[in-house]
């Protein structure tokens, strides 16, 4: 079976919305497929709601490269967006292209990164590779401490500079972070590409959400996430009754009961 190609998502601007989940790992990413997810995102925030860390900036090009390895073995169908992590792409466009290989070597099928107008360069040398590349404008967590932090992107005027740059470059979608309503829709109505929102309301050519989030699987999630299930509170009373029926000789049960 062939993966959802970024030319197919390219195709989808102003037409069925995408649906785009992160996955981190085989069995996530498998449900994921299953459920009719379009693109899955092994995002760096994998730091965060996988790895414990409290920013993204931690991540290393290695733990994005075994987590899309295991995302890729779980699923046969969906699109795999690998995100380059701080410091896998800034030093230059040669670095970045090593790293993309990298991302595609272990399974991906596109990469992202995010920046403004001045990474489009990096857009075009990983594009000009044969890598097809999702741009990430508007909130950028990897560097988020060392400018405006996560406060709403409504200036309309830089976001679409940084759009237009990426589009030009080649990015087959845009991402777009915690930007105004407003802007987010003049940014879709004018880009060739598809918009990808998360906390950037209606109008964008789909959703990305983060899986933990969507789960109720990591506390305190950003305001503009709907929680579709509670996997947490699910998971932690099975687990309280299994450690209740350890210690109570419930289970494993006697020698006669049946096996499941
Ligand atoms: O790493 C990630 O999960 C992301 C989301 C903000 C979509 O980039």
């Amino acid at each position: 079976m062939h993966r959802v190609t970024a030319e197919q998502i390219r195709k989808r601007k102003s037409e069925t919305p995408i649906a785009m989940m992160t996955a981190y790992d085989a069995a996530f990413a498998r449900i994921a497929e299953a459920a009719g997810i379009d693109v899955l995102l092994v995002g760096d925030s994998l730091g965060m709601v996988v790895l414990g860390y409290g920013d993204t900036a931690h991540v290393e090009l290695a733990d994005i490269i075994r987590h899309t390895g295991a995302v890729a073995r779980g699923t046969e169908r969906a699109h795999i967006v690998a995100d380059l992590p701080f410091g896998s792409y800034q030093a230059g466009d040669e670095e970045a292209v090593r790293s993309a290989v990298a991302l595609v070597k272990a399974g991906a099928t596109s990469v992202k990164l995010e920046g403004s107008a001045e990474m489009a360069s990096r857009v075009r040398a990983i594009v000009g590779a044969g890598i097809p590349v999702m741009a990430h404008i508007g909130v950028r967590p990897q560097t988020a401490a060392l400018d405006s932090g996560f406060r709403k992107q409504r200036d309309v005027a830089v976001l679409l500079r940084d759009a237009r740059a990426h589009a030009a470059a080649g990015a087959y979608a845009l991402l777009l972070e915690m930007v105004g309503d407003e802007a987010a829709a003049e940014v879709t109505a004018e880009l060739p590409i598809p918009t990808i929102g998360i906390g950037a309301g209606p109008s964008c050519d789909g959703q990305v959400l983060v899986l933990h989030d969507v789960l109720g699987l990591y506390p305190n999630p950003p305001s503009f996430v709907r929680r579709y299930a509670d996997l947490g509170t699910i998971a932690t009373d099975a687990l309280r009754t299994y450690a209740e029926e350890v210690r109570t000789k419930r289970f494993p049960g006697s020698l006669a009961a049946p096996a499941r």
